[in-house]
């Protein structure tokens, strides 16, 4: 069973609503060799990351960065990750309620640091709300679930 990693920081009704669907849209799919594991920043540890086979990341930008609690998550998964998990599959999700490009590029910095592989674009769901966003999140977490059964990722 390969392992797709959620960590979404969703501080907000709409935020959790975003990882509500990308959890609906994988469980959809019923497929046969992906286990899908949510976690909260604050609660995912590094044997999480070394037990996954792919991840997806979400936050909200607070202060024109990454919200705290996921910038937490990096500080601990870091060193205990860097050489076992290169090439590890990753997308990531950042909702902003007007810019965004502050965490997308600390995200960017971070990932190149840990030498994961960017399986697509970072999602920015950026400015006032659009439930539009909630189909953009399906077809991101629905399109790496289905790439990791078939062995594309
Ligand atoms: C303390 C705080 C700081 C924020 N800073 C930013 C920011 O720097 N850039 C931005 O685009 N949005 C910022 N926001 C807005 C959040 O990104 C937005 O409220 C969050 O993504 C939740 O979206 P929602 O209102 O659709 O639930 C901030 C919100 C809070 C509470």
């Amino acid at each position: 069973m390969k392992r797709l990693l959620l960590v979404f920081h969703a501080p907000s009704e709409n935020t959790q609503k975003m990882l509500n669907v990308m959890v609906e849209a994988i469980e959809k799919e019923n497929l046969q060799s992906v286990q899908c594991v949510v976690k909260a920043p604050l609660e995912a540890t590094y044997e999480d990351v070394l037990n996954c086979d792919a991840i997806i990341l979400g936050t909200t930008e607070n202060l024109a960065y990454m919200s705290g609690a996921l910038k937490d998550f990096f500080d601990r998964i870091y060193y205990p990750c860097l050489e076992v998990k290169q090439g590890l599959p990753v997308a990531a999700i950042v909702r902003a309620g007007h810019d965004g490009t502050g965490t997308c590029r600390a995200l960017k910095t971070i990932l190149t640091g840990l030498r994961w592989r960017w399986v697509q674009e970072i999602l920015l769901c950026k400015g006032p709300w659009q439930d539009e966003f909630l189909q953009d999140c399906q077809d991101l977490a629905q399109g790496m679930a289905v790439a990791l059964d078939e062995g594309m990722i």
